[in-house]
């Protein structure tokens, strides 16, 4: 039922943002009672946990707030000068669901859920350097190799400049200094290899089944209204990542993982590290996908030569041998070295993390 999803989704953020629990609260008890909230919701009734519709509801009003089309519930909203009144909230929106029943209808009914963390480019970062230094030391080679970067998953692309970044740790700041995105890394420990080594990343796609434009007004929307709008580092992140990327544009194909991924590691190319890279993907890959995607990847290993080295690097949930509790974990491997690491492990978002590179098998 409906209003059990919506609770369901506000205890996922009860901790997190004060301000779309209260929504989904509040809409839950409108739902049960069958007031306006069932005519935005109409058409989903039998939605799946999945499809998350308490989050779609909640994303269609944050951006109707971000268009500036509804100052009433604006007030409430952090990503619009705002601040949340949570006595008063549910009133002001119950307002905008009355005025703007169709368009809500129709923006909770054509989208789906979708991020794109651009917290993750710091343990990219790092994996990327350890990397980097780790196939040049197997090839003999006296710098680090230059870098093809290849993201299955990429959603909007917001992961594909991790070389233009400012990466900020204590008191030091690595990455591209002169960047206008100053990335806090909240790093325990770092990577184990020259962090002021300039990151050379000489080509860069990224495939997503549903990629985000970026470089138009709709795809920064879509991205930001999926942010709970009390987060306002999450927030100020993303913005800061969207306005990169329209610096450095580098556009997301649609294709699923394997057939991209097949197509892309073809050719290997010779005096570059080719690195396939994905992060919290694996968890929505179809089982037969995941195999296809192994199997390309042992082939493109196969091919691998010191001189053409080939890097699987992730940032995904994984159970811990420890304690049996999922963490986010960077894993690294390496052919045809076989080098393979568990480099660290941190927060969903990529920061805060703790390197802490141990053998993975
Ligand atoms: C939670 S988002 C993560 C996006 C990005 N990797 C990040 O870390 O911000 C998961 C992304 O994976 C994409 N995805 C899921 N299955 C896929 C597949 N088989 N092939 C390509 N992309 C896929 C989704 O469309 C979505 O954009």
């Amino acid at each position: 039922m409906l209003a059990e999803l919506f609770l369901d989704a506000a205890r996922g953020c009860r901790d997190h943002s004060p301000l779309t629990h209260t929504l989904l609260v509040s809409a839950a008890d409108d739902l049960v009672r069958g007031g306006i909230t069932t005519q935005v919701m109409a058409g989903a009734e039998y939605d799946r946990k999945g499809a998350v519709p308490g989050l779609r509801f909640a994303g269609a009003l944050h951006r109707l707030v971000l268009e500036g089309r509804v100052p009433g519930l604006a007030k409430h909203y952090p990503t619009a000068g705002g601040r949340p009144d949570l006595d008063t909230l549910w009133d002001d929106a119950l307002t905008v669901l009355h005025e703007h029943t169709d368009d809500l209808r129709a923006l909770v009914d054509s989208t789906a859920v979708q991020t794109n963390e651009p917290g993750r480019n710091a343990p990219l970062f790092g994996g990327l350097q350890t990397a980097t230094h780790l196939a040049a030391g197997m090839a003999g080679r006296r710098t680090a190799f230059p870098v093809r970067l290849l993201e299955v998953g990429a959603s909007g692309g917001l992961n594909l400049r991790p070389h233009r970044i400012a990466y900020r740790s204590g008191d030091r700041v690595y990455g591209d200094r002169s960047s206008p995105f100053v990335l806090d890394t909240g790093w325990v420990g770092c990577p184990s290899v020259d962090l002021s080594h300039n990151l050379r990343l000489v080509r860069r796609a990224g495939c997503d089944l549903n990629p985000v434009d970026v470089s138009t007004e709709d795809g920064r929307l879509h991205l930001s209204s999926f942010i709970w709008a009390d987060q306002t580092w999450r927030w100020e992140r993303l913005q800061a990542a969207l306005d990169l990327a329209r610096l450095d544009p580098v556009p997301v194909q649609q294709a699923t993982g394997p057939e991209w991924l097949a197509d892309q590691l073809a050719r290997p190319e010779r005096d570059v590290l080719t690195v396939v890279w994905h992060s919290v993907v694996w968890q929505y890959v179809s089982p037969a996908d995941r195999a296809m995607g192994r199997a390309i990847l042992a082939d493109a290993a196969a091919r691998a030569t010191p001189m053409a080295p080939l890097a699987l690097l992730v940032f995904e949930p994984r159970r811990a041998h420890e304690d049996g509790r999922y963490r986010f974990q960077l894993l690294l491997k390496l052919w045809p070295s076989g080098i393979s690491l568990r480099l660290g492990s941190g927060g969903g978002h990529g920061v805060p993390f703790t390197w802490d590179p141990q053998p993975w098998n």
